[in-house]
């Protein structure tokens, strides 16, 4: 039997996954002060472990005020990437291949976690902070609090704050990174029109908003390696109404990034307003990210809703998708990977895990629960 596309290895620059399972980042709200602990070893430890060719670390703040809760991880000192060090280590023992989302929040900023409200911290309160946009415009809903336009001197901080946090995430041995510039975070609202009405270089049109964005990913690459996968997450629809404006534009934009040095986009959305009208279903992205690769001429990864092993491998096979993102699935079961090569007869599934697993299970097929 051949091998079915989702087991196949892929090669991205000098680093090769074992197949094309990826773990997206997922915020644990779990660190204090920036800084990971056992929870966050034990975590991404035994996601690597169930057989996922890249595991991506969450959501990890280039500065204090970029988190989005107090519970969020940071990458703004030397101290923080000793944790994360012994991440990127585990997660290798694993078999997998370490990655890093490197984020600022902007007017997402200051919230509780979402088991506490997911709203933004009552002003007042000790725990919350002054958050960062391109305009003084609240994201709305839950997240109402106002935040600061940001100065041509706050915008040259953060692009230096996402070079510093690159520079760390590399010294503690990460493999492969994505450039947080997704869901309505500090990158998306300089994108989107819902975020960004300024009128200067930054704004005014699809070449302005998108400004910060290139910015960031140039300064970035000249730090980050040119043989290790430099990527980022962007949001290229809305579901606002105004969708294949959105899209185009955003195809516009990805293609600028791949040839400032981009080597692969994690199509999401964008989630920069609360009246979006999202169409969630299975895979309901894979059209979508299908259209980005062929139009932007890009490797392309997604998520959203992939947890079906035949959904997942018929779209790498259907060449939607270079790499599927499997999220919640993967917190349900960590051991998907092994569990899907199973469903999907792929000839010695065991081959997926690292050998202190794969050798008991050569023989000792488990069916899944
Ligand atoms: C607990 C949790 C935390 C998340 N944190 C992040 C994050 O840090 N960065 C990010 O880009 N997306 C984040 N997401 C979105 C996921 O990466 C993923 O796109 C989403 O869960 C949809 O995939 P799924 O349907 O396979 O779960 C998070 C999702 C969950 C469930």
């Amino acid at each position: 039997m051949t091998t079915p596309a989702l087991f196949t290895p892929f090669t991205l620059k000098d680093v090769t996954l074992r197949n094309r399972i990826a773990v997206p980042p997922m915020c644990q709200y779990s660190a204090i002060d920036g800084f990971t602990n056992d929870w966050h070893l034990s975590h991404y430890a035994g996601l690597a472990r169930g057989g996922a060719g890249l595991v991506i670390v969450e959501a990890t703040a280039v500065s204090p005020e970029g988190r989005i809760t107090p519970g969020c991880t940071g990458l703004w000192n030397d101290e923080q990437a000793v944790g994360m060090a012994r991440i990127a280590e585990a997660i290798k023992a694993g078999g997998a291949v370490p990655g890093i989302q490197i984020a600022h929040a902007g007017r997402k900023a200051s919230a509780n976690r979402p088991w506490e409200g997911d709203d933004h911290i009552p002003e007042g309160d000790d725990r919350s902070w002054k958050t960062l946009s391109p305009s003084a415009k609240p994201f709305g809903a839950h997240l109402s609090k106002m935040p600061e336009a940001m100065t041509h001197d706050d915008i040259a901080r953060v692009q230096a704050d996402f070079v510093a946090a690159a520079k760390r995430a590399l010294d503690a041995g990460f493999q492969w990174l994505e450039l947080h510039f997704a869901h309505g975070y500090l990158a998306q609202s300089f994108f989107s029109v819902h975020g960004n009405a300024r009128t200067d270089e930054y704004g005014n049109d699809a070449i302005g908003r998108g400004r910060f964005l290139l910015e960031t990913l140039a300064a970035v690459r000249e730090v980050w390696p040119q043989n290790l996968p430099l990527t980022a997450r962007f949001g290229v629809i809305e579901y606002d109404g105004n969708d294949e404006q959105t899209l185009k534009e955003s195809i516009e934009l990805v293609r600028a990034m791949r040839e400032g040095g981009l080597d692969m986009l994690n199509v999401s959305v964008g989630f920069s307003t609360p009246d979006a009208k999202i169409p969630w279903g299975s895979a309901f992205l894979a059209p979508i990210a299908e259209r980005v690769h062929r139009e932007a001429g890009l490797p392309v990864a997604s998520s959203w809703g992939i947890d079906d092993p035949v959904v997942a491998n018929r779209v790498v096979e259907e060449g939607q998708m270079d790499l599927v993102m499997v999220g919640r699935a993967m917190l349900s079961n960590p051991h998907w990977p092994y569990q899907t090569a199973m469903k999907l007869g792929v000839e010695r599934p065991s081959w997926v895990l690292p050998a202190p697993y794969a050798h008991w299970l050569e023989r000792y097929r488990v069916q899944s629960a």
